[in-house]
């Protein structure tokens, strides 16, 4: 197991689109267990494969209290969402220490694949629906503050991009 480095937004790779998984091997296995590591290091709920520069269709969760109940979806689907949504505070680990409201349907079905190739139907709702949504974004190339306004997205990419350059030092 390994823990491995998150990009931080405003990095352009976070904006890469993640291709399938062609098949569930050895190699993917390791990944996910280090991206479970890494999310459990970070104390994060969720953890995309861009965010490791990964760009395979890769998600581990994690919602519960324990941190025992550990989740991993491969080449997840959404094929059904419910008709209603709710403003939810949202964070991320390739944008520490900012939180803001994202508008998240209440409710989810996907399918994915498991660790293990097997392919599951999952339902969430509440923080299991809104992580998926959250971590799915982050396959397409999308991070949550892009549903920001373009005012507060601008400071914040100006916060982090100042973060970074002292963290450098
Ligand atoms: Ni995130």
């Amino acid at each position: 197991m390994a823990l491995l480095p998150i990009l931080c937004y405003p990095n352009p790779k976070l904006h890469q689109v993640a291709k399938r998984v062609a098949v569930v091997d050895a190699r993917i296995r390791t990944l996910a267990d280090d991206m479970l590591e890494t999310m459990y290091d970070a104390k994060g709920i969720g953890l995309a494969s861009t965010q490791i520069d990964v760009h395979e269709r890769l998600i581990v969760i994690d919602v519960s209290e324990e941190r025992d109940q550990p989740l991993v979806l491969i080449n997840p689907e959404l094929v059904w969402t419910s008709p209603t949504t709710h403003l939810n505070e949202e964070g991320c680990l390739s944008v520490p220490g900012i939180y803001d409201g994202v508008e998240r349907f209440d409710a989810v079905r996907i399918e994915a694949w498991d660790a293990t190739g097997q392919s599951r139907t999952i339902e969430a709702e509440g923080l299991l629906a809104v992580c998926i949504q959250h971590e799915m974004d982050h396959l397409m190339g999308k991070v949550f503050v892009e549903y920001l306004s373009p005012l507060k997205r601008n400071r914040i990419k100006t916060k982090m991009l100042k973060a970074q350059r002292e963290d450098a030092r």
